[in-house]
């Protein structure tokens, strides 16, 4: 039996135990190899093989580490080490690093509860990391967003963690499968194997549950498979009927993608729509608002922002077919040059609002066309222009 200071492969000393699943356990370890103070703490994953333990743990096991070491992510722990240790029983072991924190789970069972205004961070912050995870090719489903596996970190930030139910390929139809997720806060879908990029909404949505009421999801009552939390929370229409979305039995009534749950959160979810073609309609909304009006408070699509090399380098033609009127202050000496780099700077966000775009991919695609045209031609000629400038100031003074 594994114990507390016990040395693992003459470098990781075991501390504190942070779970045990029967299956698996979890150390907090001091690594005494390491170099840098900060990256002493390390959290130890083993799994011993034999007796209860199956092939299907060991496998989930196995995924975990070369997951964790494929994954690059500032939320998610770095994979550091994964070996076998014979003691007696061969233990496989995991290492990785230890976010400094504690986890969700940790913070209810202290009696910790979670305003509208902090559940709405944490589904941001948690989205912005499923968004990278749902992007990747082969796309890595979760399958086990809880309190537990959610770190509040130090820094203020939350981390995901646990990755020992995560699946990276598509799951075969006629193929067995290992059930993961736990009960309550994983949808029906995926304790029938078909776990798909909402059943990780769903999760997240019965977590952020968890969090404002207090009361664990599967202690809700349900109507119709429906978490019924309203009564027991506070909470603003908008949030409201995104959260609803998030956790709507069927998969295809959720939001598709953690892109759109992120939008619809970020700017303001209308009436929720249960018929995935309203849903379209209704995303289609959330993102287009271009055409709003430069003085418009709304937000723009995140991607559309940055640099804009063809406002900067040929503003003079640039706000004619961007219809960024603004922009004929370059015209005017020495206010022009200021107003170079402010378009540089702004232009992506006012072409935005000043012309109505088909779509983000038109927006992008005008906006490449001038960057194109900028440096083939704006460049050169601004470049021309500073020497014939220089030639003649230079002219004056000899
Ligand atoms: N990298 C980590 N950094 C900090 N704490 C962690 C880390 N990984 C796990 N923990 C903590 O240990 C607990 C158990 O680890 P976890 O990986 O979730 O194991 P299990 O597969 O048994 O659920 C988590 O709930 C979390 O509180
Ligand atoms: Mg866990």
């Amino acid at each position: 039996m594994l114990q507390a200071q016990e040395v693992l492969q003459n470098r990781y000393q075991l501390e504190r135990q942070l779970g045990n699943n029967g299956v698996r356990q979890t150390w907090l370890a001091r690594d005494l190899q390491a170099t840098e103070a900060e990256h002493e703490l390390v959290v130890v994953k083993m799994l011993a093989f034999g007796g209860a333990v199956q092939w299907d743990d060991l496998k989930l096991f196995e995924r975990e580490a070369q997951i964790l070491k494929a994954i690059d992510h500032p939320r998610i722990p770095n994979y550091i080490d994964y070996f076998c240790v014979d003691d007696r029983t061969l233990w496989f072991v995991l290492v990785e690093e230890y976010i400094a924190g504690e986890s969700f789970k940790d913070l209810l069972n202290r009696g910790q509860r979670f305003s509208e205004k902090q559940v709405r961070k944490i589904a941001k912050e948690v989205l912005q990391i499923l968004i990278h995870l749902h992007e990747l090719n082969p796309v890595v489903l979760h399958r086990d967003i809880k309190p537990s596996n959610l770190i509040y970190g130090e820094d203020e930030h939350v981390y995901l963690v646990d990755f020992g139910a995560v699946q990276d390929k598509a799951a075969r139809e006629g193929v067995t499968f290992t059930v993961v997720g736990t009960y309550g806060y994983a949808p029906m879908e995926q304790f029938g194997g078909k776990a798909v990029p909402a059943s990780d909404l769903y999760a997240l949505g019965t977590t952020l549950i968890h969090l404002l009421t207090g009361i664990s999801p599967a202690d809700l009552p349900q109507k119709d498979l429906r978490v019924q939390f309203s009564d027991h929370v506070n909470l603003s229409p908008a949030f409201m009927s995104w959260l609803q979305r998030m956790v709507e039995p069927a998969p295809e009534n959720r939001f598709q993608t953690a892109q759109q749950a992120y939008y619809a959160l970020r700017h303001g979810a209308k009436k929720p729509s249960y018929n995935s073609s309203l849903a379209a309609v209704t995303k289609e909304r959330f993102i287009n608002n271009s055409g709003c009006g430069i003085s418009s408070q709304e937000m723009v699509p995140e991607e559309i922002l940055g640099w804009n090399w063809g406002a900067f380098l040929m503003p003079w033609l640039w706000l004619w077919t961007n219809n960024v009127w603004l922009g004929l202050l370059c015209f005017i000496p020495n206010v022009g040059l200021v107003m170079t780099v402010i378009l540089g700077v702004k232009g992506n966000e006012w072409a935005w609002k000043s012309r109505r775009w088909r779509s983000i991919e038109h927006f992008k695609q005008h906006q490449r066309g001038w960057a194109i045209a900028g440096i083939l031609l704006g460049a050169p000629l601004s470049f021309l222009l500073w020497l014939v400038t220089f030639a003649a100031i230079a002219g004056i003074f000899v």
